[in-house]
Parts: C-alpha cells; sequence; structure tokens
C-alpha cells in the first residue's frame, strides 16, 4: 500500500486520482479546503481510514509549511499529486492583484510550501514521486488565460530547479538510488562466468533510477468544472478524456528514470 498526498481531490482531475488509489488499495491524505463536500465525496474511505483529509485554503498559504511538518509528520508520503488549481479567464491588463495572487498561492506557493515539508520529512530517504498540473496555457499566448499561464510557467520552473538541487545532492550520495532492476540483477547473478558476472552487476547497479523525482502534467483542456461548458471555447479545441490524463500522471509518477521535466498533451492545440 503507498500513500498519496493530493491536493484538489474534491472535484475533477484530483478526485479522479483518489478514487484510481482506492480502487488500488493505497492510502489517501487529502489537502482540501472544504470538509464537507469530502466527506459527501468519500463519506466510506473517511470512515475506512483509507481516506484522511485536512482543511486548508490553498490560496493563503501562511503557516502551511509548519502545519504540514505536524499534520504529515505520522505519514511516509510516497506519492505527491498537486491538483487544485483555479483559473480567471481574463486579460491580464484586467486581472487584478488578488487574482494574481490567489492564482500563484494555489499553483506554486502552495507546492513550494508542502514541497518544504516533504522534502524535510522524508530526509531523502524514501522514495517520493510528484507531479505537479501545469497547463498548456503555459506555453503560449491565449490571451485570456495569460495570467493562469504565467502561474503555471512558474510551476513548471520550480520543478526543474527544484529537481536540479535535490538531485545533485542525491548524486554526492550513490547509495540513496533506489535499488537497480531486481531482472537486471537476477539475469546478472546467473552468470557462471565471475569476470562477466562482474561486468553484468556493475551495469545493473547503473540502472539505478531516482530517488526523488519531480515532474509536471501540462495538458490543454479537459472537462471537469475548471473547464466545462464553455460553449465559445469548445468550437477552438477538442476536449482530452480524463481517463487519459490520469493514465499519464500514474504513468509520470512510476517512471523512476524521469525529474524535472514537463509532458505536454496539446490535443493538436497550438498557439
Ligand atoms: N480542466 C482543464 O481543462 C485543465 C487543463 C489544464 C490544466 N488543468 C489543471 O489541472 C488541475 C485540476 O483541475 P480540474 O480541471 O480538476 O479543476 P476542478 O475540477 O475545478 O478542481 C479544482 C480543485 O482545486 C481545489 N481548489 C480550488 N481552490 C482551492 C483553494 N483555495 N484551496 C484548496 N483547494 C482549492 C478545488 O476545491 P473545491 O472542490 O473545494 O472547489 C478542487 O478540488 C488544476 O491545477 C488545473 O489548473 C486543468
Amino acid at each position: 500500500m503507498r500513500t498519496f498526498l493530493i491536493t484538489g481531490a474534491t472535484s475533477g482531475i484530483g478526485e479522479a486520482c483518489a478514487r484510481r488509489c482506492f480502487a488500488h488499495g493505497d492510502r489517501v491524505v487529502a489537502l482540501c479546503r472544504n470538509l464537507e463536500k469530502a466527506q459527501q465525496l468519500f463519506g466510506p474511505e473517511l470512515s475506512s481510514g483509507q481516506l484522511v483529509v485536512f482543511e486548508h485554503d490553498l490560496a493563503h498559504n501562511e503557516g502551511l509549511y509548519e502545519q504540514c511538518l505536524k499534520e504529515l509528520a505520522p505519514y511516509q508520503i510516497d506519492r505527491f499529486i498537486h491538483c487544485a488549481g483555479l483559473i480567471y479567464l481574463k486579460p491580464i491588463h484586467r486581472t487584478t492583484h488578488q487574482e494574481w495572487l490567489s492564482m500563484y498561492e494555489l499553483h506554486l506557493f502552495a507546492l513550494s510550501e508542502i514541497m518544504r515539508a516533504l522534502v524535510r520529512l522524508s530526509r531523502l530517504h524514501h522514495e517520493l514521486s510528484v507531479v505537479a498540473l501545469s497547463s498548456v496555457s503555459a506555453h503560449g499566448g491565449l490571451l485570456q488565460s495569460a495570467a493562469y499561464g504565467m502561474s503555471k510557467e512558474s510551476v513548471e520552473h520550480y520543478i526543474r530547479l527544484l529537481n536540479k538541487q535535490l538531485n545533485k545532492q542525491l548524486n554526492a550520495v550513490p547509495q540513496k538510488r533506489l535499488a537497480p532492476p531486481t531482472e537486471a540483477l537476477a539475469a546478472a547473478e546467473a552468470m557462471t562466468d565471475p569476470a562477466q558476472r562482474e561486468h553484468a552487476l556493475v551495469l545493473a547497479k547503473t540502472q539505478a533510477g531516482l530517488r526523488l523525482r519531480i515532474n509536471a502534467l501540462a495538458p490543454a483542456m479537459i472537462n471537469t468544472p475548471m473547464a466545462g461548458g464553455s460553449e465559445d471555447i469548445l468550437d477552438e479545441m477538442y476536449y482530452i478524456p480524463l481517463e487519459v490524463i490520469i493514465h499519464w500522471i500514474f504513468e509520470i509518477l512510476e517512471n523512476p528514470y524521469m525529474s524535472g521535466q514537463t509532458v505536454v498533451l496539446n490535443n493538436d492545440f497550438v498557439y
């Protein structure tokens, strides 16, 4: 059983991620702003302890680091999916200070505070893999989502830098890489010639993946409460099925050789 930390688990992509975790027998720790909604959506999982919820308005993150240290300490978080998000569809010259702030708080500052706590709690001793939701808006100039796109672009920049910092540290301590793939080790061990076995073991060890990984997924539109029903946009874009997004999130989470990257699912949407 793995433990997933999920933000935005009460709607859309985050909710679908949480349901996939439950179906696989994993535990979810969710940071939600609306406990009543969580209770309505996940009553049985809350009662059984498969879901643990902490109340946080992630648009206001003062104290979030300290709270996460306290709340998350009893759990070993193996995977973290940062889904909480909001969008103000308006040109940047009409975007207010409060609107800019909410988007940066939710997309970037919450991620950064939670990561500070997770890195400190894990002390880089166990495998931790993270996916933060970005958006195809981070990659171009659709004017009505420009401010939103900028906040998502900053998420992609953040994951690149954090990866560089943390994995540089890990490279200096090779034993903090994951164990090499068991198939490669077994194949090496099975060799009868000692010199060949030695060589194959060295090669197997070089296939050890990264213990700490952080990546982003930048999709085009998905039919969730955030993007549903806007007919004028639908004239220009097609939806990506929710299952495809969920598939990619979990694919990225479990790829031991990838960190600091953004996977873009643009669905032929070109700016
Ligand atoms: N849908 C798309 O087309 C699309 C495309 C590209 C990227 N994305 C990104 O994918 C992520 C998930 O989006 P979605 O489509 O699943 O959207 P969604 O259905 O609207 O869900 C957004 C989630 O964020 C939570 N949230 C919003 N403000 C919050 C706050 N202040 N504090 C704590 N939680 C807050 C919401 O909580 P409540 O349930 O309480 O409202 C909800 O659980 C977002 O980061 C979004 O930017 C979406």
